[in-house]
């Protein structure tokens, strides 16, 4: 059976894009972080929608499961193939066609293996912005971020994916061509079935294409790095920020003193300001003028009202790109360290402080040599809570105190980066029945079978059970 399958697998889409051997599989078959591994059948890379919808009519017939993957820069181990030796990885990489980009509608065509980096690069061309920001922009593609409902650092101006996806194109189980790529800014004819496969982490279908919304792009940027004692002020300053800079604030980062630690001893980089317990990374962009007097005000108003230690705004495209690197190398910095245990965390804003106190009592309680490398993207509520063992075993304790205090302050075990692999036992233990049955209920509805991405954010179902 196997051995037919890989020969039809072959038919479809040519012997070089079917890898069989473990050193050809191996970089497909294990997550960034390189903490899970999976053992596929093999690893198939179409060249076409055509080609996928062949995989998966061939996948589906031998009784093969598929594992959809982009960049495989995912952080929840959702692009991560099983342990069975049962699934295929289908890799979307082959298709990267940038079809189509009106500057004036604002919108673009794009196969899903696309790099974002690359599409965002081809809109700037044009004078307009893709706005989905985040480190992993080199390597991640279209049909992940959308997979992921990626969010970033510009998610407080423009919102998730989700806001940006006008259109979409996806294969279903039955090998079905769904092709909802409009361009169309309004569109009530009907339920909007293309949002249920945002975010979904290819458990519905695979995404071969998408339409999303293009912005124009500004012409002023302003960065500005302020040090804070606590996260109260560094609260007091967004607020500031909000009516100082107003809608052109484009992000409202928290990076902890670890953080900064981490980051100049792994990656080489120096804060230029007096360290504090916390620090803010601020970004205003307009298509309009003005914006750097704005940005002088919050500072000055800052420091004359005791919320900032220290502060500075970047005075060149180059210093605020230094300024942007502290942030950025933070994941790799603690990926070198080593022993981080990742969260995701998101609460209302007006319970941020609590939850850090709870979260951080409850944690140094079960874990006395924890260390804690926050940050995150503040002003969207969302922490990257990331606990640094430093050797301790009790990972999953600390990871249910951490999800404790979150569910005790109505927040979300994951605001953005999915729940996976990595997130599952925690998803079943405190999302609400009733919201978990409503995912069972759309699974089984678009994929009954369970053929694509099984054990991802939903237990995997037994051959031929109901979900
Ligand atoms: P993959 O990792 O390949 O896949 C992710 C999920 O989507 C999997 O479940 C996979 O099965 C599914 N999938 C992929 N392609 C398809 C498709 N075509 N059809 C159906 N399903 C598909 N994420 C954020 O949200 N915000 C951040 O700020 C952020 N920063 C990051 C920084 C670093 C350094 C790293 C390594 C990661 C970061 N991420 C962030 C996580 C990651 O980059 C995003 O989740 C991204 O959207 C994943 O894209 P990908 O192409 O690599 O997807
Ligand atoms: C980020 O905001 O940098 C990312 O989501 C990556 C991470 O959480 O490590
Ligand atoms: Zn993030």
């Amino acid at each position: 059976m196997t051995t037919l399958l890989i020969k039809t697998l072959r038919d479809i889409c040519g012997a070089a894009h079917v890898l069989t051997e473990a050193a050809d599989i191996e970089p497909y078959a294990t997550d960034w972080k390189r903490t899970t591994r999976g053992k596929p059948l093999c690893v198939v890379r179409p060249a076409d929608c055509q080609a996928v919808a062949a995989v998966v009519k061939a996948c589906r017939s031998h009784s093969a499961s598929i594992v959809p993957q982009g960049g495989n820069t995912g952080l929840a181990a959702g692009a991560t193939p099983g342990e069975d030796a049962d699934e295929v990885v289908l890799s979307l990489t082959r298709m990267k066609a940038i079809r189509a980009l009106d500057p004036v509608a604002m919108t673009v065509e794009v196969e899903a293996g696309a790099i974002l980096q690359v599409v965002k690069e081809e809109a700037e061309k044009h004078g307009r912005l893709l706005p989905v920001s985040l480190a992993a922009e080199g390597s991640a593609t279209i049909g992940g971020i959308v997979s992921t409902n990626a969010g970033g650092i510009n998610v407080l101006r423009y919102g998730m994916t989700r806001a940006l996806v006008l259109g979409l194109e996806v294969v279903l189980s039955d090998g079905t061509i769904v092709d909802g790529l409009r361009h169309l800014r309004k569109d009530n004819a009907g339920y909007d079935w293309k949002q249920v496969f945002v975010g979904a982490e290819g458990t519905l279908g695979i995404v071969t294409a998408a339409v999303l919304r293009l912005v124009p792009l500004p012409r002023e940027t302003v960065t500005a790095l302020l040090s804070v004692a606590d996260v109260g002020t560094a609260l007091t300053l967004f607020a500031l920020a909000q009516d100082t800079v107003g809608e052109a604030l484009s992000a409202f980062e928290l990076i902890s003193a670890t953080s900064i630690d981490l980051v100049e001893r792994h990656a080489g980089l120096k804060s230029p300001i007096a360290a504090g317990e916390w620090y803010l990374l601020l970004e205003a962009a307009s298509s309009l003028s003005g914006l750097e007097p704005a940005m002088e005000k919050l500072l000055s108003d800052a420091f004359e009202q005791g919320l900032a230690l220290d502060g500075v705004v970047a005075s060149s495209r180059q210093q605020a790109q230094a300024l942007w690197e502290l942030r950025e190398h933070v994941t790799e910095a603690e990926a070198r360290e080593g022993g981080g245990l990742k969260h995701d965390i998101s609460v209302p804003l007006g319970a941020m402080a609590d939850f850090l106190a709870e979260a951080g009592n409850a944690v140094s309680e079960i874990c006395p040599g924890a260390g804690f490398n926050i940050f995150g993207h503040l002003g969207d509520g969302n922490l990257h809570y990331n606990v640094l063992l430093n050797g301790a075993k009790n990972a999953d304790a600390v990871n249910r105190a951490v999800h404790d205090a979150v569910v005790n302050h109505r927040g979300s075990i994951s605001a953005e980066h999915g729940i996976g692999r990595y997130r599952l036992s925690e998803w079943l233990r405190t999302k609400p029945e009733s919201e978990q049955r409503l995912s069972r209920a759309i699974k089984q509805a678009i994929d009954p079978e369970g053929l694509f991405n099984p054990g991802k954010l939903l237990p995997k179902q037994a051959k031929g059970d109901a979900v």
